[in-house]
């Protein structure tokens, strides 16, 4: 082997010991670079006589293209075993069953309201919404609360410091009741020149406020307003509602009502409504659900009604309290904190 066979092998045995490419343009240095041995050859060449240059030149530029060869396909082979070690790194197995996104559910409030909503529907109640912000009138005077009368007190009610565009006051509203006023209202002016109107049925669910915080009360809870009026509605159609609406609610007959004398001072007389279960857990124990009571006259005529001839009921039931004992939840708290592992359980 002469000296410019062995250099060709020395380069190519350093090229492909090079494991990066950064080592491998340090060996390309050291054969091809300014100092490097192929350029001293090719230096050496000057010092030769003619005759001799030529041929010797030819050789080592020979053995040149040969080092080259080495170093491009040494190039070649580092870059694509880059490309395979990142190709490998990256590596989707796409036969994995894929990441789920969860399915959502219905909040267990909200399962209420929608089979409170459904049962009152069952038996012709419309469901009506309405604003959370309120004014005074709405929450209270019209609902024969007059001002500064101490009933008002009786609910810890959000005051926002606030009045609408007709100067009254307004309040995070304390209770669903506004929405008997608003619904009858509504109603009385839509049924202006029928007689009789045809009868007030309707259900209002939503979210109600009050300063008040600990296992059994939240500052923002549910309600539902009911509201049935009528020529000739009486406290046994109460009855007969809610006894309805109970059994269908908590998919059982064994289970007895009880109204409870008590005071709103929009109905007339008023009571509240407990159930008790003949079976369960909470068997024997009475359990408040709902204070209902007959419409204050005062109230029919702010509903812009005869009071002479209407008359009817109303309620306002607790969904949350409902769902309590639907489903055995010993903390309102719960209901309001976000926990997954909590709600997880009712989807
Ligand atoms: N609004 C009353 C409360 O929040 C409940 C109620 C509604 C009572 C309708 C009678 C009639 O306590």
């Amino acid at each position: 082997m002469n000296d410019l066979d062995q250099l060709v092998a020395q380069a190519q045995s350093e090229f492909a010991k090079a494991p990066t490419p950064a080592e491998l343009e340090n060996a390309k240095a050291r054969f091809l670079g300014k100092a490097g041995r192929v350029t001293e050859l090719l230096k050496a060449l000057s010092a030769l006589p003619p005759e001799e240059k030529k041929a010797r030149g030819a050789l080592i530029n020979a053995a040149k293209q040969q080092v080259e060869a080495a170093l491009t396909a040494r190039r070649h082979a580092l870059a694509e075993a880059e490309l395979d070690q990142q190709l490998k790194a990256e590596a989707l197995d796409v036969t994995l069953p894929g990441r789920q996104r969860g399915l959502g559910g219905l909040h267990p409030v909200s399962r209420t309201m929608e089979r409170i909503e459904e049962i009152f529907a069952s038996m012709g109640f419309d469901v009506a919404d309405g604003p959370e912000i309120e004014t005074d009138w709405m929450s209270f005077t019209a609902l024969n609360n007059p001002e500064n009368h101490p009933a008002r007190s009786m609910q810890d009610t959000f005051y926002v410091d606030m009045k609408d565009a007709e100067g009254r006051w307004l309040n995070l509203r304390p209770h669903t009741s506004p929405m008997q006023v608003r619904y009858a209202r509504a109603h009385a002016k839509k049924y202006a020149g029928h007689d009789p109107m045809p009868e007030i049925r309707v259900i209002a669910p939503g979210r109600t406020y009050r300063v008040d915080s600990d296992a059994t009360h939240s500052p923002m809870f549910h309600q539902c307003e009911g509201l049935w009026l009528g020529e000739n509605v009486s406290f046994k159609d109460l009855k007969v509602v809610f006894a309805d609406f109970f059994r269908q609610f908590f998919e059982t007959d064994d289970l007895e009502l009880r109204f409870r004398p008590s005071f709103f001072p929009f109905t007339e007389p008023s009571a509240e409504v407990d159930i008790q279960f003949g079976h369960g857990p909470l068997k024997g124990r009475w359990l408040e659900v709902s204070g209902s009571g007959q419409v204050h006259p005062n109230v029919v005529r702010n509903f812009g009604l005869d009071p002479e001839r209407y008359i009817g009921f109303a309620f306002g039931m607790g969904p949350d309290r409902l769902t309590m004992l639907r489903y055995g939840v010993n903390d309102l708290r719960l209901f309001f904190e976000g926990d997954l592992r909590f709600l997880n359980q009712f989807k």
